[in-house]
């Protein structure tokens, strides 16, 4: 199969795990004889450098020819520190999204059993835990205007907007995540006080009776964030708008006990992109320390979403497995054990896939 790529490195240690996705990309590719094209730009920081711009529109090009995006991480302490900036690698990253219709966010949680005791919850609590988070990504607060302030300066306001059609997309998406696991879908609102909310509920349960085999159950999301934490192997898909899935993840995120080893995916309308969810982590920039694992299991989710190549992405689920099992692991998990260079460790999981013995799924 033919895999146009588009690779967008973007800042801080985007570069150097970038390098090891497209090294365990190619190790794939000659393993299951696909043929990969790819296509790189900038983003983030980096490009307000060069051009001015966060996300240039030849960059907009380069990723709607593509049939997947990889994507590092973008930011820079020095426009965080800034707060008159007049641009920020943020508003890239937010045209993106808008641009290119990226409009569901899939995060999956789990747990590696070579890690859980890195988790700052019980392990018996995290054990197993094994659920997905899909966040709308192109609505809400975000992007509902008017958003400013008043002309003296000392009034701000937001708004939250979604329309039928944003709620019915995610949902049905949603719902299809869910047929594919355990058959359980809990929707987060907050219909107890916001409208936008209560839209989200009764479209919720005008779909839920489309699909009898799952099960709907509804969450306040004060009460989701409590039971994340507390019963994190109660969840299979939760599904829930775009601010609150921005806050939730990042708990969610805490089960596994590492940041630097989960992926994510955007699913969108004219292509999808695939980032860790870590960031840019510029204190590791240019170390060769980073964690790759989180880009490279990105690259797993690219192989099983965009591509329907579901041997490839199993296949580098196990080999990063295989690596923490192995030891050869970066120094955020290393924790006293010798610590492997990024470089090393993404080297190790290509060399595991292309020389081991293809399993049939
Ligand atoms: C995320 C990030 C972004 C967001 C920031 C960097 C704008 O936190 O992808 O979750 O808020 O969506
Ligand atoms: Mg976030």
């Amino acid at each position: 199969m033919k895999l146009k790529i588009a690779v967008l490195p973007g800042d801080g240690i985007g570069p150097e795990i970038m390098e090891q996705a497209l090294n365990v990309t190619r190790a794939v590719c000659e393993k299951f004889n696909h043929e990969a094209t790819f296509t790189e730009a900038i983003v983030g920081a980096c490009a307000i450098d060069a051009v001015g711009d966060p996300y240039p529109p030849e960059t907009h090009e380069v990723c709607m020819q593509a049939d997947a995006v990889l994507f590092g991480a973008i930011g820079h302490p020095k426009f965080d520190n800034d707060p008159n900036a007049r641009v920020r690698p943020e508003q890239g990253l937010l045209r993106m999204r808008k641009q290119l219709g990226l409009y569901g966010n899939i995060r999956p949680v789990m747990t590696f059993p070579s890690l859980i005791h890195k988790s700052p919850l019980r392990a018996d609590l995290v054990e197993g835990a094994d659920f997905v988070c899909i966040r709308e990504l192109t609505g809400g607060m975000y992007f509902g205007r008017p958003q400013g302030r008043s002309e003296d300066g000392d009034t701000a306001y937001d708004t939250c907007v979604y329309t039928r059609e944003e709620i019915e997309r995610i949902l049905h998406l949603a719902y299809k995540f869910a047929g594919q696991r355990r058959k359980k879908l809990t929707v987060v609102d907050k219909a107890n006080v916001i409208a936008t909310s209560r839209l989200w509920r009764q479209i919720a349960q005008e779909i839920a009776p489309q699909y009898p085999d799952i099960e709907t159950d509804y969450l306040f999301v004060d009460n989701a964030a409590m039971r994340i934490i507390q019963w994190p192997k109660s969840f299979d898909v939760l599904v829930t708008e775009n601010l609150f899935g921005d806050i939730l993840t990042d708990e969610a995120s805490v089960i596994t006990g590492s940041l630097g080893m989960l992926p994510s995916a955007s699913i969108g309308i004219h292509t999808s992109l695939f980032e860790p969810i870590h960031g840019s982590y510029p204190q590791a920039t240019g170390k060769n320390i980073a964690n790759p694992a989180a880009m490279i299991l990105s690259t797993a989710l690219m192989f099983e979403y965009a591509f329907n190549l579901q041997e490839e992405g199993a296949a580098i689920r196990r080999a990063v497995n295989a690596s923490l099992e192995a030891g050869v692991v970066t120094e955020d998990i290393a924790e006293g054990g010798k610590a492997y260079g990024t470089s090393e460790v993404g080297d190790w999981i290509a060399e595991y896939i292309k020389s081991s013995i293809l399993v049939t799924l």
